[in-house]
């Protein structure tokens, strides 16, 4: 069975890491007021700053609580789930709306209790068409009916549009920010994209904050990233490279953070 995951090897630092993603969860549960399905967007502005690792651990998050998750890999030009989740990248979303594989080739069936993951699939030529194409309205339309909660992690806005044309389907964007890393011009550039679109900002998440120093959610802080590359060519993913870091949300409603009740 999978297992969710966190950065560095101390138990401390995994259970920190795990409370945080609870909050991140319990945030986005009351974020989106609405029975039925939510579908989520996670993405951030420019490269690297955690969108697929926060996308996986919240999914598994929300898993625990008992809701039927799924996750879709929607990054269809730098797929990384897979990887990091350690299963099949094909065939997945790009093969089924080509129509050479049926749903039930491309979905990854209870990866973690209540938790499914669609891998983006072979890398397409034509990706930003295949994200905002009808089929994949249809699909998700689909897929509402059969799960409470739906996470696509996305390519960063500043760089590809492709989150942007999936907003009129969903329920709003998760903002992944990293700070030391993202400039701050490069975050409002992503807000006003969202905005433009009349999307929905429902929450950011600040990742990869020391958590003692409590110095997280100040953009003041904030230096210039130093990787800007996107493509086949950006490096793999490594969970638990770095220091022991977790992440922080910040709360778009603050009633939101009351505890909900576990069920694992
Ligand atoms: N909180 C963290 N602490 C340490 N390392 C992290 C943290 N969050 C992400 N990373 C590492 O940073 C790298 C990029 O993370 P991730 O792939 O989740 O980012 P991304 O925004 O999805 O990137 P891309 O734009 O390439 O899709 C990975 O090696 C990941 O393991
Ligand atoms: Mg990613």
């Amino acid at each position: 069975m999978k297992k969710a995951y966190g950065y560095g090897s101390s138990q401390g630092t995994l259970f920190a890491a795990k409370e945080a993603y609870r909050t991140i969860r319990t945030n986005l549960m009351f974020s989106v007021a609405k029975t039925g399905c939510k579908t989520v967007v996670f993405t951030s502005s420019v490269p690297g700053e955690g969108k697929t690792t926060s996308a996986a651990n919240v999914a598994f998050s929300v898993a625990r609580s008992n809701k039927k998750v799924l996750l879709i890999d929607l990054d269809l030009r730098n797929p990384h789930v897979h990887r990091l989740l350690k299963l099949k990248g094909t065939p997945g979303l790009t093969n089924y709306l080509s129509g050479f594989n049926a749903f039930e080739e491309i979905v990854c069936r209870e990866v973690y209790p209540n938790l499914d993951v669609i891998p983006a699939g072979t890398i397409s030529p034509n990706p930003s068409e295949m994200v905002g194409s009808e089929g994949m309205a249809e699909l998700l339309t689909k897929l509402r009916e059969k799960y409470d909660f739906i996470i696509l992690d996305t390519p960063p806005l500043n760089v590809v549009s492709d989150a942007l044309s999936m907003l009129h389907s969903t329920d709003g964007v998760v903002l992944v920010v990293r700070p030391k890393y993202t400039a701050r011009k490069e975050i409002q550039r992503a807000i006003a994209s969202v905005e433009f679109v009349k999307g929905k900002i429902l929450g950011v998440i600040v990742n990869g904050v020391d958590m003692e120093k409590k110095n997280y959610g100040r953009y003041g802080r904030y230096g210039r990233y130093s990787r800007y590359s996107y493509g086949k060519e950006a490096g793999e993913v490594r969970v638990g490279a770095e220091e022991p870091e977790t992440a922080a949300a910040s709360a778009p409603e603050e009633s939101a953070a009351s505890e909900e009740k576990e069920t694992q």
